[in-house]
């Protein structure tokens, strides 16, 4: 072999193992220099070119220009190697150091508030149904006892579509539904998405959640569905909760109520939540009117029972003490990920 090519093939060596090892850019610089610079030693061996024989000389050229491709190959290897330190300004990584924690999805806080809200009424028995939130008239209002007049009819109030069909603003058709698809006794309980047209504020939004329950048997009472909505509070709450009932009127049930929790801030001593009362209102609910069941073909000589619907925004605020109801609604990662 040529000894310029033996000498082109150490200094490839050599090369290779200082730039693998050099510190810092000014290190890898030298080398460079020290290799190409003018007095370097690629311009010292192509002047030994001259005393190259003629037909050793192109094997002598191709040595030359594949160790030039090589060195550049070292050098930028070097330089990425070199720019990585910089960036992350960490030497090897330390591996004894835990890991980090990274957040995947999860249940965005209303989605687990239902979760949870049919798992406490599984366990009391009842069955989760679902209708459709684009209902008819008849369903929202009328077989639900409603007044032709009743305000909540209102275009003002109720989201319509061209065709007379609306967005539902309750819970409550899911109830005829049922009633219309079976024989009694029922048990159900249907979360889903209502729709009114409110103005959007800290405690309104025009679409939000219900959970509605309704139980029809024989000889169901007032105090059945006093010890369901009790139930509920203390697995929802904890042992500590009180509910209140309060005299009302649902065009669909009779007696009505609204039904009250003891505030869980304060334990219903009165703090700014309760507003001092001691209480927070949950929802409506009372006896099924006789006329509803008369609607689904049920005789409510034999059949009686009760209904209940649940605000899950009002519980989601209650639980994570949520001030505004619109952070539930905007998406925002910073809210979501605290849950
Ligand atoms: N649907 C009623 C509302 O939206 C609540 C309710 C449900 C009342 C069931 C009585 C029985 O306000």
């Amino acid at each position: 072999m040529n000894p310029i090519i033996e000498k082109i093939q150490a200094a490839l060596t050599m090369a290779g193992r200082r730039a693998e090892q050099a510190a810092d850019a000014a290190e890898l610089e030298a080398l460079r220099i020290e290799i190409f610079g003018r007095k370097g030693l690629f311009p010292a061996l192509s002047k030994e070119m001259s005393t190259v024989p003629p037909e050793e000389r192109k094997a002598v050229g191709q040595a030359f220009n594949e160790a030039k491709s090589e060195f550049q190959n070292f050098f930028e290897a070097a330089e990425n190697r070199l720019a990585g330190c910089a960036t992350t300004g960490i030497e090897p990584p330390d591996l004894t150091l835990p890991g980090r924690k990274w957040s995947s999805g999860r249940k965005h806080p209303i989605a687990a508030m239902i979760d949870d809200c049919v798992a406490i009424f599984r366990r009391m028995g009842f069955i989760v149904a679902s209708g459709p939130e684009v209902e008819d008239v008849y369903h929202n209002f009328d077989a639900l006892n409603t007044p032709a007049d009743h305000p909540s009819r209102d275009p003002g109030d109720t989201f319509y579509f061209p065709d007379g069909r609306l967005l539902r603003t309750q819970t409550s058709p899911v109830q005829i539904r049922v009633m219309e698809s079976q024989e009694p006794p029922v048990r159900i309980v249907a979360p889903g998405r209502c729709f009114r047209r409110d103005t959007p504020d800290a405690t309104h939004s025009m679409n939000f959640h219900q959970i509605e329950g309704l139980s029809i048997d024989r000889n169901v009472s007032m105090a059945d569905l006093k010890s369901v909505l009790q139930t509920f509070a203390w697995e929802m709450f904890g042992k500590g909760v009180k509910i209140r009932l309060r005299p009302h009127f649902f065009p669909f049930t009779e007696p009505s109520v609204e039904y009250d929790f003891s505030c869980i801030i304060c334990g219903g001593k009165g703090c700014s939540v309760c507003k001092q009362s001691g209480y927070l209102e949950i929802a409506g609910a009372g006896m099924v009117d006789p006329n509803v069941l008369r609607n689904v073909g049920y005789d409510p000589e034999i059949w009686s029972g009760y209904a209940f619907g649940m605000g899950i925004e009002r519980l989601t605020m209650m639980r994570y003490r949520i001030n505004d109801i619109r952070l539930l609604y905007e998406n925002d990662v910073r809210f979501l990920e605290q849950f």
